[in-house]
């Protein structure tokens, strides 16, 4: 072999040297990345009174109709002393009054859209009629108003709201866009259980934000395949928050309202808690652990024992879901959140112990099951394909229950959420549902490779031409398009063709 000259030589060496100085200096930014990608915000210090948001105002009509009326509205938050954040709300500039009605009444809201931008409001975890639904498909155009009314038809449950315009969910929601939903049914109000709201029964909505300066930055940083996630987070819009205490058993209504943050909520010196509700409802008994994982949209009920003037943290632990660990730092798995501390009296009144059977299941065991349908979740879509508007992926007939097996057939997490329905687990990760997975449900986590097998009983009025939805509910996947739609119908009718105006 000849040598090729030596200015070709020098060359050569120069272009090698030039990719050596690129790859490493490619490295040095990738491993700057990843070692500046974990958050913690253990340590610190709890400085503001938490926020309780308001049991929204409420008329009854003649016919008994109970009336709630939200704006949504964009305003601006101090969420530190002294710096005004645009956000949006609900009658208000940051989340929204809670809602509260009780199983068996028909309720009303009025929604006045007085944001710049279409919007819908979804009730996260209802049972109602798919117009009243407040999916993509009931926009409400700036200036516009909608008023969707239905009849409370499930068990007592700590329920949600928040918008669902297609494509745009995550932005609105992150904005400021959520409140709770409580039902109450006679059942749960017979049970001794914490139930005076900002007293011994707390709302804690969960969210991370990243403040910049006086600005929301909701821009998603490099490698984060999950979304939007934030550096610190948010309890009912208070930051760094405590709450005082004045009862021994504390009840916290967890909310992951977080647009695309799984946490795992524990306390700092690992107590254990009972776990007594979570999406749809009451457990048949209290469960105990000493931690709860919620991915985006899950609620978990749980109440706490404390002893008079201590102190204690309800922190999220990192991820444990079997990721790798290249995806497990980009999910936020790594994080750690000292999330609400709980300040106790220095005496505090006496609780009724906790009963050792709250309600009877409401989910179906699948057993009457008429049909087993197969969710794969990707990215790219569920079942390989995106959402469309104007296509019905899934034709469901009244009154019967079908399983549903969903699998993550991805490299990342994700979540499954049904409208309409509670579901119940009967099977996770090739075994039984753990504690958690027990009660209603209406939304799953899925890590990667995971399946499971939800029984749904679809028991509301047919309407085949207004879809509800099933959705990764980590916010941008299902903008995206992580999303498809089902039609309930009567027996042996055909799915119609959406209308309403799509956006
Ligand atoms: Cu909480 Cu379809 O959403
Ligand atoms: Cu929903
Ligand atoms: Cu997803």
């Amino acid at each position: 072999m000849v040598s090729p000259p030596r200015r070709v030589r020098r060359a050569l060496l120069g272009v090698g040297t030039l990719v050596v100085v690129l790859l490493t200096a490619i490295a040095g930014g990738v491993g700057w990345i990843w070692a500046t990608a974990d958050i913690s915000t253990v340590g610190t210090e709890f400085t503001r009174p938490l926020a309780i948001p308001p049991l929204a105002e409420s008329t009854v009509d003649a016919d008994g109709t109970r009336v709630f009326s939200l704006d949504m509205r964009s305003g601006t938050t101090a969420f530190e002393p002294g710096t005004d954040t645009e956000t949006w709300g609900f009658n208000g500039s940051y989340l929204g009054p809670t809602l509260r009605a009780s199983a068996g009444e028909r309720v009303r809201v009025r929604i006045a859209n007085q944001l710049p931008e279409a919007s819908t409001v979804h009730w996260h975890g209802m049972h109602l009629p798919a117009a009243m639904d407040g999916g993509p498909h009931q926009m409400v155009e700036p200036g516009a108003t909608w008023t969707p009314e239905w009849t409370v038809a499930q068990p007592a449950s700590t329920l949600w709201y928040h918008p669902h315009p297609h494509g745009a969910t995550e932005d609105h929601v992150r904005r400021g866009l959520a409140g709770m939903f409580l039902i109450d049914d006679a059942a749960a109000s017979a049970l001794p259980l914490p139930k005076t709201y900002g007293v011994d029964d707390l709302p804690v909505i969960v969210q991370d934000l990243r403040l910049r300066g006086d600005r929301l930055d909701g821009s998603h940083t490099i490698f984060r395949d999950v979304g939007f996630l934030g550096d610190r987070t948010l309890v009912n819009g208070t930051l760094a928050p405590y709450q005082e205490v004045g009862d021994e058993l504390v009840r916290l209504r967890l909310l992951n309202a977080s647009t695309a943050r799984i946490y795992t909520f524990a306390f700092d010196d690992a107590r254990p808690f009972a776990l007594i509700g979570s999406d749809g409802g009451l457990l048949e008994r209290p469960a105990t652990l000493d931690r709860v994982r919620l991915s985006p949209g899950e609620r978990a009920e749980i109440v706490v024992r404390m002893r008079p003037g201590e102190r204690t943290v309800l922190r999220s632990e990192r991820l444990d879901a079997g990721l790798d660990f290249w995806g497990n730092r980009f999910a936020g798995g790594d994080d750690r959140f000292d999330i609400l501390e709980l300040r106790a009296a220095p005496t505090l009144r006496e609780s009724a112990p906790l009963p050792a059977a709250l309600v009877p299941a409401s989910t179906p065991d699948g057993s009457d099951a008429v049909t087993e349908r197969r969710f794969d979740l990707t990215l790219s879509g569920i079942n390989g394909t995106a959402m469309a508007m104007d296509r019905i992926d899934t034709t469901v007939t009244r009154g019967t229950t079908e399983t549903w097996v969903v699998r993550n057939t991805d490299g990342m997490p994700h979540n499954f959420h049904v409208h309409d329905v509670q579901f119940r687990v009967l099977d996770y990760d090739g075994g039984a549902p753990p504690p958690a997975l027990t009660g209603p449900k209406d939304t799953i986590f899925l890590p990667p490779n995971t399946t499971a097998r939800l029984a749904l009983r679809f028991d509301g009025p047919a309407d085949p031409d207004t879809p509800y939805m099933y959705h990764c509910h980590l916010l941008w996947h299902e903008d995206l398009g992580m999303m498809g739609q089902f039609v309930v119908v009567e027996p042996g009718q055909q799915a119609g063709t959406p209308h309403g105006h799509a956006h």
